[in-house]
C-alpha cells in the first residue's frame, strides 16, 4: 500500500556520479564485461546482476527495492554518540536478525532479510558490505578491504518511530554520530519515502491532510491524508510543519534535481555511519542508474493550492497545475 506516490522522484537518483566517471581512466574487469574506475569495484558487478535479476524481478523498482532501502536504514542509523559509537551500517540487522527484527521499529523487515540472506551466502562479501547494494540507485561506498561488520546486534531504541515528536526525531538523527545529522539533512533523507509503501503500521490496509485513512483508520503514527490509498505517516506530517524543517520540506515541490542531490548527500551519510570515509573505495557506478524523469508537479485530480495548509512561513508554496480526470486512488505496491 502506498504512502506516497512520487515514485518518480527517487528514480533520477544516481545520473550525476556517471558523468564524472566518464571522464576517469577505467579499468577492465576480469569479468570480460565491464569496467570500473577502482578494480576493487569489479566484483560488486555480478552481486548487482544477481540482485537486479533475482531479488528485484529483473530491475524493477519495487516492493523489494522499497523494502531493501528501509532496511539499510534501520541498519545505519542505530548508532549513537551517547552509547559510544558502536554500530551504524555494519550488517547486524542482518547478521543478528534474530535479535533487531524483534525491535518495534524493525517490524516487518524479517521478510526483506530472508530474501537477502542467500545472496549474501552466494557471494564472497560482508553483510555490512552487501547492504550498500541492492539499490535502484544510490551512491554506495565500499572499503577497502571491507566495512566494519557488526560483532553484536544494535541495542534498540534507536530506529526513530512514526509516533515521535519532531523534538525526539530530530534529537535521535542529531545523536546518530559521530556527526549527527542537521536538521535539513533528515528532511533530505525522508525523501526515501517517496517511494515508500507501509505494509505493518496499518495491517489492514491493502492504500493534504484531513480527509480520508486508509484501510480500517487511524493507528499509531498514522495521520489522515487527501488521497485514497496514500498513508501518511504521522511523523512526515509533523515534520512537513514544523518551522524548522517546513521550508526546507516544501523547497522539493517540483524540484526533482534537488531532491536527487540532497537525497545523495543524506543517503551517503547514512551508508558512512560507523565507518571512516577515507578508507573506502566509491564503487557509486556499480549502482544502476535509472532513467531521468522529467515531469512537471501537478496536484491530484480537484485539489489546487487552496487545499494547502501553508505551513512554511517565508516562500509561498509553489502554483501548480491541478491533474485532470476524476479523484485518485492509489493502487497498493505490488509484491512480486
Ligand atoms: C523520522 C524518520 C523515519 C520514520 C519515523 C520512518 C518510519 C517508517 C514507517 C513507519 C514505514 C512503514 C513501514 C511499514 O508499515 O511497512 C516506513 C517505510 C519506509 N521507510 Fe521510513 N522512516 C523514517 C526515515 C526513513 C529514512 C531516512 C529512510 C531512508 C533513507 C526511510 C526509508 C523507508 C522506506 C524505503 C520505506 C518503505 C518500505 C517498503 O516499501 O516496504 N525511512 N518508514
Amino acid at each position: 500500500m502506498a504512502f506516497k506516490t512520487l515514485a518518480a522522484l527517487l528514480s533520477v537518483v544516481g545520473s550525476i556520479q556517471l558523468a564524472s566517471a566518464a571522464l576517469t581512466k577505467r579499468v577492465a574487469c576480469p569479468d570480460g564485461v565491464n569496467t570500473a574506475t577502482n578494480a576493487a569495484c569489479c566484483n560488486l558487478f555480478a552481486v548487482r546482476d544477481d540482485i537486479q535479476k533475482n531479488l528485484f524481478e529483473n530491475g524493477q523498482c519495487g516492493a523489494e527495492a522499497h523494502e531493501s532501502l528501509r532496511l539499510t536504514f534501520h541498519d545505519g542509523i542505530a548508532i549513537s554518540n551517547k552509547a559510544g559509537n558502536v554500530g551504524g551500517a555494519d550488517g547486524s540487522i542482518m547478521l543478528f536478525d534474530d535479535v533487531e527484527t524483534n525491535f518495534h521499529p524493525n517490524v516487518g523487515l524479517d521478510e526483506i532479510i530472508n530474501l537477502q540472506k542467500p545472496f549474501v551466502a552466494k557471494h564472497n562479501i560482508s553483510a555490512a558490505d552487501f547492504q550498500q547494494l541492492p539499490r535502484c540507485s544510490a551512491p554506495a561506498i565500499l572499503p577497502r578491504p571491507g566495512r566494519k561488520v557488526a560483532t553484536g546486534p544494535a541495542p534498540d531504541g534507536l530506529v526513530p518511530e512514526p509516533f515521535h515528536t519532531v523534538e525526539q526525531i530530530l534529537d535521535r538523527f542529531a545523536d546518530a554520530g559521530p556527526v549527527g545529522f542537521e536538521d535539513v539533512e533528515v528532511v533530505w533523507a525522508l525523501s526515501a519515502h517517496t517511494i515508500a509503501a507501509a505494509n505493518d503500521v496499518d495491517p489492514a490496509t491493502p492504500g493534504l491532510r484531513g480527509t480520508t485513512f486508509t484501510g480500517k483508520g487511524g493507528h499509531q503514527g498514522e495521520v489522515q491524508s487527501a488521497i485514497k490509498g496514500v498513508m501518511r505517516l504521522q511523523s512526515d506530517h509533523l515534520l512537513a510543519r514544523d518551522s524548522r524543517t517546513n521550508c526546507e520540506w516544501q523547497s522539493f515541490v517540483n524540484n526533482p534535481q534537488k531532491l536527487h542531490d540532497r537525497f545523495i548527500d543524506a543517503w551517503l551519510k547514512i551508508s558512512l555511519l560507523g565507518s571512516d570515509q577515507d578508507t573506502m573505495i566509491d564503487c557509486s557506478e556499480v549502482i544502476p542508474v535509472p532513467k531521468t524523469i522529467n515531469v512537471q508537479a501537478t496536484f491530484p485530480p480537484s485539489l489546487t493550492n487552496k487545499n494547502v495548509e501553508q505551513a512554511c512561513a517565508d516562500t509561498p508554496f509553489p502554483t501548480l497545475k491541478t491533474a485532470p480526470g476524476p479523484a485518485t486512488v492509489v493502487a497498493p505496491v505490488p509484491k512480486n
